[in-house]
């Protein structure tokens, strides 16, 4: 089944072809990420109007290089949410001309469903379920058991922020760029381990300075971590070059210990024979080395996306999701999908 599954949730506009919800057969991304620079965050309005430009010629680029006439797409799929509302829009409104104009089916999907999936894409073989996946990104941050396609448990979530929002307020803390998340992991590498002791919210009772023996609360919280890189900022004063490197370094460090530390205690609960990790923030390559590290011992293989482009927004994912897991609606915006995180 060839699904073209359409993507703009936030500020990517982003359209694919994927066949049987595994082979990308074309992905076009475009990131308004030059954009939102210079607010040094997205700001709606300014998104969704980039998407309105953007969202046919990507539809287009997308259906040309996969070299597939429209009578060859069997379906469209289109994220219904949650994101930005005006971003949204943009998205659903080309899905159900196309759907309409082309005669084919609707499907809507959900955008941390799409998360899920993405490490799906570009795989031979299909992975065996239960799998335990984490997926994190700017907006959003949950731990979930998928046990059947579709059927997802969720585990935990952020009680705040999500993991890559903190990233992107660190990186304003640092005078870095956004988004933060690669420029911390950058700087990161040149910081020295022991300089700094950031906190770790595990959110359960551990003696002061040491470590949970057995997770029991599989949330999340990163606003204190935030907050307490804020006030050393604030005490440090200026910051040298090295000082800053050291920062990110430890941020980073708090950021993944109490995440693949939540996931193993995960794993140890549920046995899955694999775990994924997803979202923008599975980019991460000190974040995908801390997971492998401690899944080794447990001889249980980590995956994360087979490119870098799944990790963050794209449309493929969200045609790996919807074969997988969508149903068929007539409208995505009055139809909302009854699954967890909307
Ligand atoms: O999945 P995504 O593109 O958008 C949302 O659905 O939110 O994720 C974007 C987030 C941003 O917060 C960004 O800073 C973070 O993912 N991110 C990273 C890395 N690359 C992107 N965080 C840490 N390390 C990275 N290499
Ligand atoms: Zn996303």
């Amino acid at each position: 089944m060839k699904i073209l599954a359409i993507e703009t949730s936030f500020d990517e506009t982003a359209c694919a072809v994927v066949e049987d919800g595994m082979k990308v057969i074309s992905s076009v991304i475009y990131s308004q990420i030059a954009l939102h620079q210079l607010t040094h965050g997205t700001v709606p309005e300014v998104a969704a109007r980039a998407h309105v430009g953007k969202i046919i010629p990507v539809v287009e680029e997308a259906l040309s290089q996969s070299q597939l006439s429209v009578a060859d797409i069997d379906a469209i799929a289109v994220t219904q949410g949650p994101g930005l509302i005006g971003s949204l829009i943009v998205g659903v409104t080309a899905a159900q001309v196309l759907a309409k104009m082309w005669g084919k089916p609707l499907l809507a999907v959900n955008h941390i469903w799409g998360h899920l999936y993405a490490n799906f894409l570009g795989r031979e073989q299909l992975p065996d379920l239960p799998i335990l996946i984490i997926s994190v990104s700017g907006g959003h941050n949950d731990l979930v058991l998928l046990r059947k396609h579709g059927e997802m448990e969720l585990l935990g979530q952020t009680q705040d922020d999500s993991a890559g929002e903190a990233f992107d307020k660190a990186a304003r803390m640092l005078d870095l760029s956004y988004p933060g998340g690669p420029e911390i992991e950058k700087l990161a590498r040149l910081g020295r381990p022991g300089q700094f002791q950031l906190p770790r919210a595990w959110l359960q009772q551990v003696p002061t300075g040491l470590r949970p023996k057995e997770i029991h609360d599989f949330n999340f919280s990163f606003s204190g971590l935030k907050t307490a890189l804020y006030t050393l900022v604030q005490k440090l004063g200026p910051l040298d070059a090295q000082t800053r490197a050291d920062l990110a370094y430890e941020f980073q460090e708090s950021v993944f210990d109490v995440m693949t530390t939540k996931l193993f205690g995960a794993w140890e609960k549920y046995r899955t024979p694999s775990v994924f990790i997803s979202g923008g923030v599975s980019a991460n390559q000190r974040f995908r080395s801390l997971a492998i590290e401690k899944f080794n011992k447990a001889n249980t293989a980590v995956f994360y996306p087979t490119k870098l482009s799944y990790c963050t927004d794209n449309a493929a994912m969200i045609g790996a999701a919807a074969f997988f897991a969508s149903k068929v609606v007539t409208d995505p915006v009055l139809e909302p999908d009854p699954s967890l995180w909307n």
